[in-house]
Order: C-alpha cells, then structure tokens, then sequence
C-alpha cells in the first residue's frame, strides 16, 4: 500500500492531459460481453478499477489482450453465466455485469456488490428495469438470479428517490439492445457517460436513440456485432485538474475534456471569481483577483456532479465566504470532512448539508483517504496547505485517476509516494 507526501504551497502551472472516463470504460467493457464478435476499446484509463473489470472479463470467459496502456481488444466468444461473490465484491461497478449478462444468455447469475463508504447503492431499479423485461429474477443468496429465456420490450422508469440512477439505465440499455420489440426508458440517466455507452451500443449494431435526454428509445436487434471505439475524456479528472489549478491560484490547460461536460464545474469556478478560457477540447484557468466562496448542490446530469463535490469543498475551503455544500445524489458522502478538518478546515455539518466557512490557510497533517472522490480532496487540500502532507491509503486514487501524482509533478506540484 503506498502513501503520497505533498509538499504545499505551489501554484501549478502548464498543460495536462485528461485521461478517458473510467464511468465510461467501465459499463463499455462490460458491454463487450454482449458481441460473441472481437471489440477494439481505446483510451481505455489505466487505473486499478479498469485494470479490475478486464480480470472479471477473463474469469467471465472473454479473451482480453491489452494492445498498449489505454487499447484493449476483447473477445467474448463465449462466456459463462456465473458472476461469484469473490470477483463481484471488490468493484461495486461490477454491477454493470447484469445488464450484458442478462443480455446476452437471458439466465445468469450475478452477486450482489456489497455497499461502499459513501453510502447504501441499492440497485432495486436495476431489478425493477430487468424485471420489466421479463428477466424473471430472484435473489437467491446474496446472487441476482436470472431466469428467462427471453426477453421483450417495455416501458421502465429509472428515476428514483435521489434521481435517476446512471448504472441502472446502463444496465437496461444493454439486456434490451438484444430484447424482441421495444423499450422505452423514462427518468433515464443523462450523464455523458450514458450516451457513450449509447454510442457504443450503436457502433455494435443496437438501436438506441434518445440518449442524453431523460427518454431513451431501444429498438431490439437478434444479434450484436463487434466494434471499435473511443471512450471520452474523464470529466471529473478535468474538473479535479482545474480545481487543482484554482486551489493553489496557478495557471493551467487542461486538455482532452469536452467542455460542455462540465459547465456546470466551469460556471461554479467563474462565479467564485476565475479566470477560464474555451476550446473546443480545452479549459485554460487563470490566477484570479479576489474570489468569493458559493453554494453547490449535487444533482443529476446536467446539475453539479456528487463526483466533484469533495474537490469543491476542498477549494471552499480557503475560498472567502461562506458556502453552503448540499448532497443530493448520495447524502452519506461526507467522508472528507473530518480529514479536512484535521487540516484546519472550519465545516459544520447539517444532515447532507456542509456549510463550509473559507479559512486564510490550511495546514499540512497526516491524513487517511477513504474513497475515490475524498482522496481527491485531500490531494487539493495538501496542494494548498503549509508543510508536508502524507495521505494514506492512496489505492484509492489509484482506483480512479491515472497517475495523477506523475501528472501533479510535471505540473510544479511537490509529491512523493513512498511504500507504507
Ligand atoms: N439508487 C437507488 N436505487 C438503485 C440505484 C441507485 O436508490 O437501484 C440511488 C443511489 O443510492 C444514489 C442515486 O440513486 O442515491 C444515484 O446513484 P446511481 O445509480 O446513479 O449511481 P451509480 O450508477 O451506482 C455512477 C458512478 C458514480 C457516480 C454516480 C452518480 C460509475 C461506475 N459510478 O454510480 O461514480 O457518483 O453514478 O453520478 O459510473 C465515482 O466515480 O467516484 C463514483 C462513485
């Protein structure tokens, strides 16, 4: 297990790269499973979790052969339909397996991903969806049991309490690809990483449309075929990078990201007083003048992603102000704060309310990370703070960004990782 230490206090500066979006890749290779035909992926981020997903393709029967770090070719040929709880627990994304199982032989078995540190993730709207399509399921053990030999088409809403939920829609997309007739999915998931997913489907022959809108359209095909495709940048490693940026009041570029992915990132971070610059796949962020702390509230696509609020509240943190931080995607996800606090932050929380008073300076401490988007935090945090910050637990970072210390360092940051 490694540890990284963070000297602070420097501004960034310079160019980065984003990597692909590891919640694109990983419903895409799942997706894989449904073609018996090879499929080329590109951009494929090499982090422990998509490393993690090809394994489970192996163990599923697929032959996975890594072309270089980011090009994978799949070839499921054929495959078995048993999902074990050892393979499925590590991952809770592992849950997009149902959908391409379920698919493709109608009967499988799949274990259910156990809870995670920022919260419950039920997956009753998966089950409702399949269900829908005449998947016949039980639970038996702690495993979803599949028990139909064929399904069809249907009418299926995806929202639920906190929104519509963005596997569970993958997860439909992909059994009704190969269902007989039509499906209709209302509340369906937005997110950018949905209409990849889409995208793909299509490359292999399905007939989705709708995508992107909360009215998602599957006509039914017999057959999927292999395909060759790219999966967009990480929107959430661009909006991690800028607020990298903004946080220690350097000057970057981060390239490879589709702005309009994350306005609502870039418009939070214009209204809080900095300077950003458009291409077409590009964000520049410039060192402000004064800057003034905002409110944020998660939401769905396009609303103000869960997956950015630890970074923002990091950055709120020594913001001027105050500012009122509300989840409303996952209310249990506030496993930073204490880690924050530590480092001199002044939080008060209020249910899944943070109401974050911005402090002059934080200070250096040893600090424990504890999921993907939390370590995150605490990277930017130990960025900004004075002394060395150590972070352990860093596999979690690993889990989602690639090489963000490498990418940190060419930037003027001060890290090490060192074995624990
Ligand atoms: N929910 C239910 N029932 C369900 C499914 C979800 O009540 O059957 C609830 C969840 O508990 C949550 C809300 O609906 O309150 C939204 O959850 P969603 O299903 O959309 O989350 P997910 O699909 O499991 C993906 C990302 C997460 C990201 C969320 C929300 C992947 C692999 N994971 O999870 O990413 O936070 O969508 O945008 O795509 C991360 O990258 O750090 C991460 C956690």
């Amino acid at each position: 297990m490694d540890r990284i230490l963070i000297m602070g206090g420097r501004a960034l500066h310079g160019e980065v790269h984003v990597s692909g979006s590891k919640n694109s890749a990983l419903p895409i290779l799942a997706a894989t499973l449904l073609t018996a035909e090879p499929c080329v992926i590109h951009s494929v981020p090499d982090l422990s979790d998509t490393r993690y997903m090809l394994e489970i393709l192996k163990y599923m029967g697929a032959k996975v052969e890594l072309l270089d770090k980011n090009n994978v070719r799949i070839h499921a040929e054929t495959i078995q339909s048993v999902a074990p709880y050892d393979l499925v627990r590590k991952m809770r994304a592992s849950v997009c397996l149902l959908g391409p199982l379920i698919g493709r032989l109608k009967s499988c078995k799949v274990s259910v991903p156990g809870g995670c540190v920022i919260g419950p993730r039920p997956i009753d709207l998966h089950i409702k969806g399949l269900e829908a399509l005449g998947a016949g399921i039980t639970l038996e053990e702690g495993y979803v049991v599949s028990h139909a030999t064929e399904l069809h088409g249907a009418r299926i809403s995806m929202g639920g309490r906190y929104g519509s939920t963005v596997l569970g829609t993958d997860n439909v997309m992909m059994a009704a690809a190969l269902a007989k007739g039509t499906t209709v999915i209302e509340n369906a998931a937005s997110e950018p990483e949905v209409v990849d997913l889409a995208e793909f489907l299509n490359a292999m022959g399905a007939q989705v449309s709708g995508q992107g809108t909360s009215t998602i359209t599957v006509e039914g095909v017999d057959r999927l075929h292999g395909a060759e495709y790219r999966v967009i940048p990480d929107r959430i490693e661009a909006g991690t990078f800028l607020a990298a940026g903004a946080i220690t009041r350097g000057e970057l570029i981060v390239r490879n990201v589709v702005p309009a992915h994350i306005k609502a990132v870039t418009t939070l971070l214009e209204e809080t007083g900095y300077n950003l610059s458009y291409g077409p796949d590009w964000i520049g962020i410039k060192r402000p003048g004064p800057t003034n702390a905002r409110d944020v509230t998660t939401s769905p696509y396009p609303g103000f992603p869960t997956d950015m609020q630890a970074q923002i509240m990091a950055l709120m943190a020594v913001t001027p102000g105050v500012s009122v931080i509300t989840e409303r995607v996952f209310p249990d996800r506030f496993m930073h704060v204490a880690e924050l606090q530590r480092m001199g932050a002044k939080i008060d929380m209020e249910g899944a309310t943070a109401v974050v008073k911005g402090v002059d300076a934080m200070s250096a401490a040893p600090v424990m990370a504890s999921d993907l988007r939390a370590s995150a935090a605490l990277v930017l945090a130990g960025l900004v703070a004075g002394g060395v910050t150590e972070i352990r637990r860093v596999y979690h970072i690993d889990r989602g960004y690639e090489h963000i210390d490498e990418k940190l360092v060419k930037l003027g940051a001060k890290i090490e990782r060192k074995p624990e």
